[in-house]
């Protein structure tokens, strides 16, 4: 008995503090699926994620003018397709920092024009035939063999138009069975996003699974305000300097049973460590991250 409590004793003093159970393990979250190697957010990218062992693929999400989600990171379509070049004139003007740009927004396209767009030749020819998915397709393949992790992208664009984008977001995971009960234990969900506003509308909402801030910024965090967050969200998504910044933020978080999951581990970002695997090993295992976004999930350490 005396060994027993010694022993728990011990593992009290060496575990990390106990995050919430939204993690099975330290999780890779393919960021925009395996996007070192194939076009962000097409099926080739997310296909390619769960060759690599990903145990999430990232979806960046955006409502079509018919309002049909479809995966996309950016609001316009014109960095990552040929929108331009099939419909040159339908293109909005809007101002970044003072300068006037034209923006192709996902928006002010039908899910029918978006499918005609060339998504993957920006990155290679050889992926000349992707296309922008559609959540329903992202699901369709991801479904059963990883969890899901979706962004609400942008939603003040949407607030703007009056699209309810977390009543679209719920009525999808509805209506493939992945919130509530009799969900897929291979298939976890993980809400994200910047929006402070959106994320406490899907703590109202009572959306039913777990939901992380993105932060991109460190000014104002502290204890008290992470602590403010709990009950509304699960988890914080900061950019990963600001865990360089603020070095007590993951166990401002753990104490409040928060997950902690940094973006984004990618080659050409590292700093001044020597490999992507070192830097993701120093994060998971030395700062204690949960999870984090890496655009090479097949260099994802585990232990
Ligand atoms: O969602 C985490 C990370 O992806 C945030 O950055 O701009 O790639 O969506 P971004
Ligand atoms: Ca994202």
């Amino acid at each position: 008995m005396r060994h027993a409590c010694l022993l728990l004793m011990l593992v009290m003093t060496i575990a990390p503090t106990a995050p919430s159970a939204q993690y099975a393990r330290k999780s890779s979250v393919a960021h925009r699926g395996a996007s070192a190697y194939a076009p962000e957010h097409t099926l080739a990218s997310y296909r390619l994620a769960l060759d690599q062992g990903a145990d999430f693929v990232e979806q960046d999400l955006a409502v079509t003018r018919d309002g049909v989600l479809v995966c996309l990171h950016d609001p316009s379509l014109e960095r990552t397709t040929n929108v331009e070049t099939l419909f040159p004139d339908r293109f909005t003007a809007i101002e970044i920092e003072g300068q006037t740009r034209k923006a192709w927004l996902a928006n002010d396209f039908t899910l029918a024009e978006v499918k005609r767009l060339d998504a993957g030749s920006w990155f290679g020819a050889k992926f000349a035939n992707e296309r922008v998915p559609t959540f329903d397709e992202a699901v369709a393949l991801i479904k059963g063999k990883a969890g899901l992790f979706p962004e609400l992208k942008t939603p003040e664009i949407y607030e703007g138009r009056n699209v309810r984008f977390e009543e679209l977001v719920a009525a999808a995971l509805d209506k493939h069975g992945l919130r509530g009960g009799g969900t897929d234990p291979r298939t976890p969900v993980i809400l994200q996003t910047f929006g402070e506003a959106s994320a406490r509308k899907l703590a109202q909402m009572r959306i039913g699974v777990p939901v992380v801030l993105l932060i991109g910024r460190p000014d104002g965090w502290d204890a008290a305000r992470v602590k403010q967050w709990k009950g509304v969200v699960q988890g914080f998504g900061p950019a990963k300097d600001i865990l360089r910044q603020l070095p007590d933020f993951v166990r401002w978080a753990h104490a409040e049973g928060l997950t902690v999951t940094p973006y984004t581990f990618r080659v050409g970002d590292l700093g001044t460590f020597p490999s992507l695997r070192a830097e993701m090993e120093h994060y998971l295992y030395t700062i204690g991250v949960d999870a984090l976004f890496t655009n090479n999930p097949d260099q994802f350490p585990r232990r």
